[in-house]
This record gives structure tokens, C-alpha cells and sequence, in this order.
């Protein structure tokens, strides 16, 4: 009986390994070694020579290439395929996600919530937290608090903790948003969704190194996942506490004849817009997700800039002042800080990654030059177009006044949510991200609050350099910034507060 049962367990796993084994790409393969059965070889020069393998990969090929990576392969398209991919309806965002992140994994069920066929998270995210004045002022008063914890109110320089912080900072702020007054400064709160994030991460990371057919076992040991799944209920308990207080609040209203309380955050829209549909904890892990890591990443980007460039700091700071004194905290302010739009975009510019619009093939589909894109593969764009001369005049060169100067000669894509041929970092066609707007605000009125009121510098020696994980771009993590509150005590900033 027992033999029985463990040859047709060998018996399933061979067939699904059968079934899931990769397709042959009809692009070559730029990092194929002799006996390197494993793919270890080629998996380890993915991750250390990215750029050169692509950079030559495409010269030489003048057309697809096909890279092996440590989960799988991926054919990369020349940069001139963007427009085409971007359009194609085969292929497709959201499943890719799906596949590489592992949406159904117990435990990552915030990956399933935020790519859900109904796309209740997307619309939620571009009809309520694009552009929306009455979230601002919760949002500063959280950042102003977020800072006093994070960086202190010491007027002499102090280290602050690089990743933490700066993670801490954007979290916090956008808590105010998605979770609301409740939790929004909770201490528990956002150590859960942080730790959420990173451990999902490093889960993906981890389970990328297994087979393909051996994943739906392996994640069920390894401690990172195990995290997530321990996460999972708690953030539903907190949440749901939430909700039921609101209802006990709204309740006691009722009773007592006055006006219901109104709430304006992610948890009271989704409630009125998923009919309870969708677990409100996973929904908020979801958010956490897609939010914290792509802007701590792009803040801490922005942050090393702005210290590299001290010659900046003084208009920077001149134009948030001007804004925020002129219209208050408002879309109106961010909206004209102009400047500080273009170092960001300029920031994001140098720090992008190698590829962009990565697409799963939904079925067999033909390229431009009648040659097949296999069904199930997963493709990538060259990035190269934002760092080519002919689009980017010294391009390796931060000019943060670079894209400033080309919206006044009436180039009308150089905005920092702006996708453009020669910029898809936030992507493109129907699955640009939509939190780009979001992130906008939160960046620029975070460094208000740098501008207006720290100064920062690297400690003795410390000198980033940009680094990366394979085709994608990281900050490098050993940065030590030391912060200290400005001195001139008399200006009064119209963040609501004294300098
Ligand atoms: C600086 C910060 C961010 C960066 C660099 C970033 C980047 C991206 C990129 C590259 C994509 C894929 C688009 C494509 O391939 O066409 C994407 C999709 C997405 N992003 Fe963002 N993102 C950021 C912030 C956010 C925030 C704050 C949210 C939520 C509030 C968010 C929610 C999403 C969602 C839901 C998608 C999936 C869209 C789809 O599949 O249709 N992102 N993001």
C-alpha cells in the first residue's frame, strides 16, 4: 500500500514536472555555459553581468534575446518593441505577477487580492487615491509626526537608521491613507504591514531559487513564507476590530440622532465599493505591498540625490515654500512644485532598472516581423532608451533641472507620472501603475518636510554607489545619512508647524 502510494506520488511530480518545464524560446539564449545542466552558471552571471549580457545580446542579434534567470526565462525585446508590447492585449501584466510572485500561495493572498480579475484594488486606487485633495492634510499631519519619530527634533547631526526610517516614514504616511486614524500611527500596525512586506518578498526570493514543480510543497517550509502566513490572520483581526468599532460609532450616532461619522480612507471605500467582497485585512496587506517597497525605494533614491547636489537644496526649498505659502497643503501646491518634479523624475531616470513592461504571453503571438512569441513565455523591454544620447543629451550627467527645461519647451510627457517612449518605469498602456499619482504626492510632500526642515549629509566615507539585483536596480543599503533640525528657528514653515 505504502509502495503504491509513493510511486504515484513519484509518478505526479515527474508528470508535473513534465508539464511545467520551460517551452524553447526561438530567441537565443545569451547566457547558455557547457554542462551547466543546473543553470547555475547562467542563473549567477544573470544576476552579476545583466547589462553586458543584454547590451551585446542585443547588438549581436539584432533582434530577441532570450536570458536565463534563477526562476525561469525571460526573452528580452529591443527597446523599439515598447510601443507594440505596450498595446498588445495577449499579453499581459497581471498574470505575470501571478506566476513570478506567486498569487495562491497560503499566505500571499494579498497578491491575489491585488491583481483579482474584478480589479477592485486598481479601480480603487485610481478613482480615490490619484488625485485627491481631502487626504492631503491627514497625510502631511502623518508625515509631520512620522518625521519627529523617525528623525527627531535634535539640532545637532545624528545617524539615522537607512532602511528603517526611511521605510518607517513611508509607511506611516501612507497609512493615513489606507488604514485611517485607528491605526494609522499604530506601532503594531506598521511593524505588521512592513514586516508583511519584506517577509512576502524575500519568500518570492527564496522560492524562486526552488524547481518550478517543487514550489507548491517547498513553501509550506520555508520560514519567510511560514511569516506571511502567520501575518495574514492578525491583519485580519486588526482590521476587522476596526470596522466593528466603526459600526459601534455609527450605531451610538444613530441612536443618539446625530450625523453618522464619515471616514476617508481605503478601508471605509473598499467597503463601500467591494460589498464585502474582498477580506478588508488582505485588501490593506495588498496596498502595503504594492506601495511601501517601489516608493522607500524611489525616496531613498531621491534622498542620496538631494545630498549629492547640495547646489539644488536652496530652489528646491524656495519653490516648496513659495507653493506651500501660496495654495496650502494641496494638489494645487504639488502640482506646481515643478522643480522638485523634475529631480524626482530625473532620480528615477538614473536609478531605473534594466527592463520595463514585463508581460506574460497569453497565447502564441506574433511580433511585428512575423516571428512567435511562444504561449506561457514571459517577455521583457529593453530599458536602454533612458539612458540614450539621442534622447537624454549627456545622459549618465543628473541635471535636475533636466526635464523642467523640456515641459517649459512644451514637451508635454516629462511629468513625474508621465510614461513616455523614452520612459516606462512606472510602465505603460493598460497596466501603468496606477498608484504613480499617489506616490507623486507622498515623495513631494515628504521632502517638504526634508526641505523645509532638516538638513542631511553621509557620514565621514560614506559614498553610495548604485547597485543591482539582476535586471532590477537597489539602492545600496549600507548608506549612513546623518540628519539634523534646521537652525533658523524664526521662519515659520506652512507645513502647521515651527521650525
Ligand atoms: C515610486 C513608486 C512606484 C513605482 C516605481 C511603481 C512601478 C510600477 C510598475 C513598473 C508597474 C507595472 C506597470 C507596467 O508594466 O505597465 C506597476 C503596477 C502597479 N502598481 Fe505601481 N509603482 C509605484 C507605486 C505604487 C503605489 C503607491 C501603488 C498603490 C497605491 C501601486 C500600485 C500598482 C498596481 C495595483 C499595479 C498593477 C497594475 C496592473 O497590473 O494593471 N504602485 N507599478
Amino acid at each position: 500500500m505504502l509502495t503504491q502510494l509513493f510511486i504515484w506520488t513519484a509518478v505526479a511530480i515527474l508528470v508535473g514536472a513534465f508539464l511545467l518545464r520551460p517551452k524553447r524560446t526561438p530567441f537565443p539564449i545569451v547566457n547558455k555555459y557547457p554542462y551547466d545542466f543546473l543553470r547555475r552558471r547562467a542563473a549567477c552571471e544573470a544576476q552579476q553581468n545583466a547589462r553586458k549580457l543584454i547590451t551585446e545580446g542585443l547588438a549581436k542579434h539584432q533582434g530577441p534575446i532570450t536570458m536565463n534567470l534563477l526562476h525561469g526565462q525571460k526573452i528580452i525585446l529591443p527597446a523599439s518593441s515598447a510601443s507594440w508590447v505596450k498595446s498588445n492585449k495577449d499579453l499581459d501584466h497581471k498574470q505575470l505577477v501571478k506566476d513570478d510572485y506567486f498569487a495562491g500561495v497560503p499566505g500571499f493572498e494579498a497578491q491575489s487580492v491585488l491583481h483579482g480579475d474584478d480589479e477592485t484594488v486598481k479601480r480603487l486606487i485610481t478613482t480615490k487615491m490619484g488625485q485627491n485633495d481631502s487626504t492631503m492634510g491627514a497625510m502631511n499631519d502623518s508625515l509631520a509626526r512620522a518625521f519627529r519619530v523617525h528623525w527627531g527634533e535634535d539640532k545637532e547631526w545624528h545617524s539615522i537608521n537607512w532602511h528603517g526610517d526611511t521605510m518607517g516614514i513611508i509607511a506611516r504616511a501612507a497609512s493615513s491613507v489606507f488604514v485611517g486614524p485607528e491605526l494609522g500611527d499604530d506601532p503594531t500596525w506598521l511593524c505588521l504591514i512592513q514586516g508583511y512586506v519584506m517577509s512576502y518578498f524575500m519568500a518570492v526570493y527564496d522560492l524562486h531559487a526552488y524547481p518550478p514543480w517543487s514550489r507548491s510543497i517547498v513553501h509550506w517550509f520555508l520560514p519567510n513564507a511560514k511569516a506571511c502566513r502567520s501575518m495574514v490572520p492578525q491583519a485580519r483581526a486588526i482590521v476587522n476590530g476596526v470596522l466593528r468599532k466603526r459600526q459601534e460609532e455609527t450605531e451610538r450616532a444613530m441612536k443618539e440622532g446625530s450625523s453618522a461619522p464619515e471616514y476617508n480612507d481605503a478601508i471605509a471605500w473598499a467597503q463601500a465599493s467591494s460589498n464585502g467582497k474582498i477580506e478588508p485585512g488582505d485588501l490593506q496587506l495588498s496596498l502595503a505591498m504594492a506601495a511601501l517597497f517601489t516608493t522607500t525605494e524611489l525616496f531613498r533614491t531621491i534622498l542620496i540625490d538631494t545630498v549629492r547636489h547640495p547646489e539644488l537644496v536652496e530652489p528646491l526649498r524656495e519653490e516648496v515654500s513659495e507653493q506651500i505659502s501660496k495654495h496650502g497643503i494641496s494638489l494645487a501646491a504639488t502640482n506646481n512644485m515643478l522643480l522638485l518634479d523634475s529631480f524626482m523624475k530625473e532620480s528615477q531616470r538614473l536609478s531605473a532598472g534594466l527592463v520595463v513592461l514585463e508581460r506574460a504571453v497569453l497565447r502564441d503571438t506574433a511580433l511585428p516581423d512575423g516571428r512567435i512569441l511562444p504561449r506561457g513565455s514571459q517577455i521583457v523591454v529593453d530599458s536602454t532608451n533612458i539612458c540614450d544620447p539621442s534622447f537624454y543629451p549627456n545622459p549618465d550627467q543628473f541635471d535636475g533641472y533636466r526635464f523642467l527645461r523640456k515641459r517649459e519647451a512644451g514637451d508635454t510627457t516629462s511629468q513625474f507620472v508621465q510614461s513616455s517612449e523614452d520612459f516606462y518605469v512606472f510602465g505603460g498602456g493598460r497596466h501603468v501603475c496606477p498608484g504613480r499619482f499617489f506616490a507623486s504626492i507622498e515623495l513631494k510632500l515628504a521632502l517638504a518636510h526634508i526641505l523645509l526642515k532638516y538638513d542631511m549629509r553621509f557620514a565621514e566615507g560614506c559614498d553610495p554607489k548604485p547597485m543591482m539585483n539582476g535586471l532590477y536596480a537597489m539602492v545600496d543599503p549600507t548608506v549612513q545619512l546623518e540628519v539634523r533640525r534646521r537652525r533658523d528657528g524664526a521662519v515659520v514653515n506652512n507645513l502647521g508647524e515651527k521650525l
